[in-house]
């Protein structure tokens, strides 16, 4: 029986594509494009699944995207993606993706972004899922990378084809503030601004997101708890925070799912939503990320569903298709 958390609309504002490759995916296109993995088997690749921290974590997640290559390869593994997700009650998705990782190794842009935006828009006519792409910089890169990156894809930025920014990678070491003048060029253009800010690193970084980046939603955000001061200015300002739980453990921020701060972060009166992060990584996608909260913590069904119409609000879907996706929570609760 599908679980009930799985049928309860909401949407996914924290996905980062290329961490959705499942292993089984990554030795068809590894053959399909003739490439040498650094794997033997979908079994040595899955015994890899330990991470003592962040980077451990992205060095599998590139040596592992090397098998992307063709525009066909991107539609593939975001329209398995977009099945998945709709299968666990996503009905709107903000997509990451990361264009430095593959334009670095000789893909061009517009494969990567064509091939994306093809699966969105069939997931759009056959699923009903509505949303759109956000390019994020690898923060580790130097800042020249990240603004030929945004002029190369401006054209593609002012057709609609991508909705935002955000910045992702390596954290500590790389402030927010390296990112103003990018963050600046790609607000001229008509861009969202969102960034990765203390998942690793401190409260600082995401005032830095705030101030300098002019983030309008910060991905992760746990460490604001720290400082009490940005706690009052995110439960003022209503600032998201996309907070990805399975991931947060797998990456050990915290050591069980029990310690998460999730619940202390909305009895704060934070906007906090529920996401998946690298779901091919982190052992479960959005809807196994909601079983997991409400098991660990016990909330009700309804404190499940405002998690949903938090995600709801936190988007940048336009008004009416958040009027559309607010009644289809309102739906599922009264069924309950
Ligand atoms: N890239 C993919 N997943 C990420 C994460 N959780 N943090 C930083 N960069 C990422
Ligand atoms: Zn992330």
């Amino acid at each position: 029986m599908t679980p009930a958390l799985y049928e309860l609309p909401k949407a996914e504002l924290h996905l980062h594509i290329e961490g959705t490759l499942e292993p089984e995916m990554v030795f068809a296109l590894a053959e399909r494009n003739g490439i040498e993995l650094p794997f033997e088997s979908v079994d040595d690749w899955k015994g890899r699944l330990q991470f003592a921290s962040l980077q451990p974590f992205l060095d599998l997640y590139f040596a592992s995207s090397i098998v992307l290559r063709q525009e066909q390869d991107f539609y593939d593994l975001a329209a398995a993606y977009l099945t998945k997700a709709h299968g666990q009650g996503v009905r709107h998705v903000e997509m990451f993706f990361d264009p430095q990782a593959h334009t670095q190794r000789g893909v061009a842009l517009d494969d990567v972004i064509t091939g994306l935006k093809r699966a969105m828009d069939d997931a759009h006519a056959e699923l009903g899922i509505t949303g759109g792409l956000i390019l994020c910089f690898l923060r580790d890169l130097p800042v020249e990378s990240a603004f030929a990156t945004l002029d190369a894809v401006s054209p593609r930025a002012l057709a609609g084809d991508i909705i935002g920014v955000g910045l992702d990678s390596t954290e500590v070491g790389y402030p927010p503030e390296i990112f103003t003048e990018v963050y600046a060029r790609a607000r001229g253009l008509g861009l969202h601004c969102v960034a990765h800010a203390g998942e690793e690193g401190g409260p600082e970084f995401v005032e830095g997101s705030l101030d300098a980046l002019k983030c309008e939603r910060i991905d992760h955000g746990i460490r604001s708890l720290q400082n009490p001061a940005l706690v009052e200015r995110l439960r003022e300002s209503q600032v998201p925070l996309t907070v990805c739980p399975l991931s947060t453990v797998a990456l050990r921020g915290v050591s069980t799912l029990a310690e998460h701060p999730l619940p202390r972060m909305l009895e704060a009166g934070l906007l906090v939503t529920l996401n998946s992060d690298d779901p091919s990584y982190f052992g479960g996608y959005i809807g196994d990320n909601y079983i997991a909260v409400q098991e660990t913590f016990g909330f009700t069904d309804a404190a499940m569903a405002a998690l949903a119409m938090n995600s709801i609000a936190a988007s940048f879907a336009p008004a009416a298709r958040k009027a559309e996706l607010r009644a289809a929570v309102a739906a599922w609760v009264a069924a309950r």
